[in-house]
């Protein structure tokens, strides 16, 4: 067993109804924040963190994901024919045996989508990273927490304070012992409506995993929304393992929601040297609302 996280899960199966209609052909991931699809941004995060094996739970009409991570020989043979620069292609192309695929092949939840890669992760802790998350942070928001759980152990994940009125929408922690950024999780409920949630520590896409989570996920069940809930075999292992959330000193854009989605093509153009002054240029110029 090995106490280096090598694997990364990249659940990209779900349909993405709130991105209707894009997504009715589009895989969201692959909806472009400036000029690189979401997922690109994901596994730039994996890879800068020391993630060698990037896992991709992908589904019905997803298959433009894996193909975005191929060599594009006709592409690159004119780009070179005409002497232009390659370099722009690099980091979206994978090395041999970097990327692997696993088919979900109904969307019965997150839970399930990360049980899909089990025989993959074999017996090594894991992350698994939700592209729709997009985390802007330096260092990367997994490697924050990479350096973190070397000294932690166990299960991690990543966590922040939300809106009380936000926590029907997150997986929420009972928090226990603090220390700096590092809160003990005692207890996990999914989506709990703000008067009986237990804080306002939520859940967001960032997790790094023992194992030993596969085998929960295999017994859990269907849980809200009658779905295999990721969060209901984390709620398992408490006790058993040490169990913490890391509050990581990145900014979140929420891009399975089409305002956050905006907002992250906003402030990511504003922070780019290629595009940024027209956007700002353009936003000053923008009258107020009356
Ligand atoms: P979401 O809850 O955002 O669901 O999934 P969704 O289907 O992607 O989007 P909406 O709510 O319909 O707009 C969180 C993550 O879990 C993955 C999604 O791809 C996303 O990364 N997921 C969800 C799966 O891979 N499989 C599933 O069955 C469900």
């Amino acid at each position: 067993m090995t106490n280096r996280v090598r694997k990364a899960i990249f659940p990209v199966a779900g349909l993405g109804t709130r991105l209707l209609p894009a997504t009715k052909s589009i895989p969201k991931e692959m909806i472009t924040v400036v000029d690189r699809p979401l997922i690109q941004y994901a596994v730039d995060e994996a890879r800068e963190a020391g993630i060698e094996q990037l896992i991709f739970i992908t589904g019905r009409g997803k298959s433009s994901l894996v193909d975005y991570f191929d060599s594009a020989f006709e592409l690159e043979e004119k780009m070179r024919g005409k002497g232009k620069s390659l370099e722009v292609l690099d980091s979206s192309r994978a090395g041999y045996g970097e990327l692997i695929s696993v088919r979900q092949q109904e969307p019965l939840g997150l839970g399930h989508a990360v049980w899909c890669a089990r025989d993959i992760i074999g017996d090594e802790p894991f992350a698994v990273i939700l592209p729709d998350d997009l985390m802007v942070g330096k260092p990367g928001a997994l490697k924050q927490m990479v350096d973190v759980w070397e000294n932690v152990g166990g299960n991690l994940i990543a966590g922040e304070e939300v809106a009380a009125d936000m926590t029907g929408s997150y997986g929420i922690v009972t928090p226990g012992k603090q220390d700096g950024a590092v809160t003990e999780v005692r207890g996990l409920i999914e989506k709990p409506a703000p008067d009986v949630a237990p804080s306002r520590l939520a859940v967001i896409g960032r997790y790094i995993l023992q194992p030993e989570v596969m085998a929960a996920l295999g017994t859990v069940g269907r849980g809200a929304g009658g779905e295999i809930q990721l969060t209901d075999a984390l709620a398992a292992m408490i006790g058993k393992q040490p169990f913490n959330a890391l509050n990581v000193d990145a900014q979140r854009h929420d891009c399975g929601d089409r305002a956050g989605f905006v907002i992250a093509n906003i402030v990511l153009a504003l922070d780019r040297p290629d595009v940024g002054g027209k956007v700002r240029d353009f936003i000053a110029g923008l009258s107020p609302r009356p």
